[in-house]
């Protein structure tokens, strides 16, 4: 495993929509590896891989219960919404309240190449839909409602 360069602020692979992983490749589960690395390393809740500079839909996830990763995530069914507060190791420093979906079901392969749905409520479905909007070149500061001091 190895800690990877995290990508931040104006970088422009951030912006850049990632493309599907169409086989998990031994490449592949070592990048995995090396996201949760760096994720924890950082003291992240998730991590996508444009955020290490590689433009693939894979994402990983672990508020505390050990990490989830998964490839080519898809929010299926969204319900609810929840206002709370977000911050990106992409955008070191900056705080604030984004609007999500309360509970969500999201899709994907596991590690195995098998199809998974995973139902997530609260901080959780917020932690998916943060890192699933990095593989559309989305940040969550463009849909923060308002900024929270430091
Ligand atoms: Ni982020």
């Amino acid at each position: 495993m190895a800690l990877r360069n995290i990508r931040v602020d104006e970088d422009v692979i951030l912006r850049k929509r990632s493309r599907e992983v169409e086989k998990i490749t031994s490449n592949i589960l070592t990048l995995v590896d090396d996201m949760i690395e760096t994720m924890h390393e950082a003291d992240g809740v998730g991590l996508a891989a444009p955020q290490v500079g590689i433009l693939k839909r894979i994402i990983i996830v672990d508020i505390g219960e050990g990490p989830i990763a998964l490839i080519n995530p898809e929010i299926i069914k969204k319900n609810g919404e929840q206002i709370g507060s977000e911050g990106c190791l992409s955008v070191p420093g900056t705080y604030g309240e984004v609007k999500r979906p309360q509970t969500i079901i999201v899709e994907g392969l596991n590690l195995q190449g098998e199809k998974i749905q995973i139902k997530a409520e609260d901080f959780l479905a917020r932690a998916f839909c943060h890192e699933i909007d990095h593989l559309n070149g989305i940040l969550f500061t463009d849909k923060v409602i308002r900024y929270m001091e430091d």
